[in-house]
């Protein structure tokens, strides 16, 4: 059994962060989570896991990792015990193609727990960076291989700062934690479970509508995506869209129901940008 001493404000605070057990989280799936003291990634755990057969829902922890990364090659930085780094390994078996939604389901489930847990109602920048007070608060991370067309295994990695009480000098005034918006601090765990449970029914909704003709999905949108477009505060901003042949803008006004944004562009026409593409950013800063 492992104990963390952590010094939050004037009050010492002693948690049990053992986190190494079997957990029965929704609808009678029982999760494996995996807690490790360090790593370079999560993401890197779940990897060398999955190649060696490891099961669907299967949950990675670490209280810091080495060489921590977020998307389009930025580095993520943790503190060490504070931090939430969790990698969740899932083998959905579709067409490749269809990855980006998972960044979404992940980004709405961790939203859902920290508002439900936390009290603490955040935002999805899309695709899928968690904001509070136009600050960032969480990201998420996925990662795939796919062997013959369809999705060996993908691995949603989540970042959230959670009880983080320093936000980095770089990235100060861009970057808060759970804490310092709540003056609260959560147990990872209770967190982490949380986030599977939620991401767990989305995912077997999404995972329903994929044999659905795609105008039946068009008249009736899952409720995920529904929940997701309620979340999404890009919805409705001008964004500039930065791609290696130009800047254009934009309004965006929809998500499909693949997780691609929907921007009315000045000309009129609409385009459909899917994460990876570009890098879209607000006209008026980081949000
Ligand atoms: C982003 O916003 O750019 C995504 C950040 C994702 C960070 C998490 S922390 C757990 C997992 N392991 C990693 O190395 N990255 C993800």
């Amino acid at each position: 059994m492992s104990f963390y001493l952590f010094n939050v404000g004037i009050v010492n605070l002693c948690y049990n962060f053992e986190i190494n057990d079997f957990y029965m989280i929704s609808g009678g799936l029982v999760t494996d989570f995996r807690h490790f003291a360090d790593c370079t990634s999560t993401n890197d755990l779940a990897r060398a896991a999955a190649s060696s057969g490891a099961d669907e829902w299967t949950v990675f922890i670490a209280d810091t990792q080495s060489a921590g990364r977020g998307r389009m090659g930025r580095t993520w930085i943790d503190e060490p015990g504070s931090s939430l780094l969790m990698s969740i390994l899932l083998r959905p078996g579709t067409d490749p193609s269809l990855v980006m939604s998972l960044s979404l389901l992940a980004g709405l489930s961790v939203c859902k727990e920290i508002e439900n847990h936390c009290g603490l109602k955040a935002s999805l920048k899309w695709p899928n960076d968690i904001i509070w007070s136009g600050m960032k608060i969480g990201g998420i991370l996925i990662e795939s291989a796919s062997t013959g067309g369809s999705l060996h295994y993908a691995i949603a990695g989540i970042g959230l700062n959670l009880n983080n009480r320093i936000i980095p000098e770089g990235i100060s005034g861009k970057a808060t934690s759970v804490f310092l918006a709540t003056r609260r601090v959560f147990e990872r765990i209770e967190i982490a479970k949380g986030i599977v449970a939620f991401f767990k029914d989305h995912y077997d909704e999404w995972l329903g509508t994929l044999g659905i003709a795609e105008e039946v999905n068009n008249r009736n949108r899952p409720g995920y995506l529904e929940e997701y477009v309620k979340y999404c505060i890009t919805i409705g901003s001008h964004v500039v869209i930065e791609r290696n042949d130009g800047i254009l803008h934009g309004i965006a006004e929809d998500v499909d129901k693949n997780g691609a944004l929907l921007v009315r562009l000045a000309n009129g026409s609409r385009l459909s940008i899917l994460s990876g593409e570009v890098s879209i950013r607000g006209i008026n800063g980081y949000v």
